[in-house]
């Protein structure tokens, strides 16, 4: 599938966002764990988030979704063996979470997923995993894997980069041990999967970058309301930023400090963003950002720390960039290369068919912002974010960009055309 966009007459309107992603995966599987039904509103009923259904499923709990309310039926920790391997498809996070949960599952299960998500490193989750008393066999690196489960022992462990997938787990994972489980992670990654257990009722002790799980704890049922995706609203923040006039609302976006990184930095590039309404939607904060455009973008330096709260958004930040006086570096994000695809190689490539001025470096990107765009044809290599990324830099293009391999918009954000459409007439 192919989408085009260009420069629009006006971008105006107010919307909502589908669910978050990372909070939609997290309220299916903690609710399949927990004792008693539970109700999730504001489910993401995107490609990625339904493969977690489907594994869960397949493992013998019933989910019912209508539309975004989703019904989940938890046994308390107990699973059926599946009767064919499971099929992540596109989503890491299906993966790795749930090997987390397969853990401490008595039977075998074959994982898989589809071409990219087994070129994606596992060996991060399956090592830990393995210490715990998981028996995984397959290559160890790559799905797809076989893994038996058992009586789990508790671990302390270090994460060697800074993963909210790998965090979550070993966290899952140590929920179902004997004894304590302590992570440390080197950066604090985006933090869900804990708030999401004291909203079930479950104990984590958190103290700087170290988290503490007392395992054997069963999760009680709970009713979740899920943010919209800030993930999905950096899209038409951005847009908002670029195109001159545009006036965007978007109400109920969640704005998690380890999440909001894409606000705080269009904020510091000179972005007009504003920050409304804030409140908890349970132990999530949410908010409404009001995007103007026209005010000119500076360039900036992002890396380290900021780099997790904002790893999903390089793809429309490095977007931004392009339009930003002086020169933009990214670094300390070597992690987009396993994402989706390689998403440093990706922008490089494909920004610069617009005429971007962008620089590649093995851990992340120099751009030197200002110089004007020029509608393209471009690839988005299959990668969600690239394409709906390179849809929006067409709008601040002249002419006409042609975004190819469109479809895989579906795997995270179904409704982004038609929502991108709206705003425009
Ligand atoms: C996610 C964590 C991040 C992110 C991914 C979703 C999550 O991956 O890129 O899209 O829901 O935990 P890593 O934890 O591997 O950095």
């Amino acid at each position: 599938m192919i989408i085009t966009t260009a420069a629009p007459a006006r971008l105006q309107g107010e919307l909502v966002m589908p669910g978050d992603k990372s909070i939609s995966h997290r309220a299916a599987l903690i609710g399949s764990l927990a004792r008693g039904d539970t109700e999730v509103q504001g489910f993401l009923a995107a490609q990625d988030c339904l493969s977690t259904l489907s594994c869960l499923r397949a493992l013998g709990v019933s989910a019912v979704l209508r539309g975004d309310r989703l019904l989940i039926r938890g046994g308390g920790g107990v699973f059926t063996a599946p009767r064919k391997p499971l099929d992540a498809g596109n989503s890491g996070t299906t993966a790795r979470l749930l090997l987390g949960v397969l853990a401490a599952q008595q039977f075998e299960t074959t994982l898989t997923g589809d071409p990219s998500l087994r070129k994606r490193p596992m060996d991060r989750v399956v090592e830990p995993l393995k210490r715990m008393g998981a028996q995984v066999e397959g290559d160890g690196t790559r799905l797809p894997l076989r893994i038996r489960g058992g009586n789990l022992k508790p671990l302390t462990y270090t994460l060697p980069v800074a993963s909210a997938q790998v965090k979550s787990a070993l966290l899952l994972a140590g929920l179902q041990a004997s004894g304590l489980t302590v992570i440390e992670e080197p950066f604090p990654s985006r933090n869900h999967t804990e708030l999401m257990f004291e909203q079930f009722g479950v104990t984590v002790a958190v103290a700087g970058n170290r988290i503490s799980i007392e395992g054997k704890q069963i999760p009680v049922a709970s009713q979740v309301r899920v943010p919209g995706d800030i993930s999905a609203a950096a899209f038409f923040l951005v847009a908002g930023a670029i195109v001159p006039r545009a006036v965007i609302k978007i109400k109920d976006v969640g704005i998690n400090p380890t999440r909001r990184g894409i606000v705080d930095l269009l904020m510091e590039m000179g972005a007009d963003i504003q920050i409304q309404n804030r409140r908890f939607w349970g132990k999530e904060e949410v908010a409404d950002l009001l995007v103007r455009g026209g005010a000119p973008l500076r360039a900036i330096t992002v890396g380290g720390d900021a780099i997790p709260r904002v790893i999903d958004e390089i793809p429309i930040l490095a977007v931004a960039a392009a339009h930003a006086r002086g020169v933009t570096v990214i670094r300390d994000a070597a992690e987009l290369r396993v994402k989706e695809s390689d998403r440093i190689a990706a922008l490089a490539r494909e920004l610069a068919k617009l005429g971007a001025e962008i620089e590649e470096r093995p851990d992340g990107l120099v751009i030197e912002g200002g110089r004007p765009l020029t509608g393209a044809v471009v690839e988005s290599g299959g990668d969600h974010r690239m394409a709906m990324a390179l849809a929006v830099a067409g709008l601040a293009a002249s002419g006409k960009t042609t975004v190819r391999g469109a479809e895989a918009i579906k795997i995270s954000f179904p409704a982004f055309l038609s929502i991108l459409r709206s705003l425009t007439c």
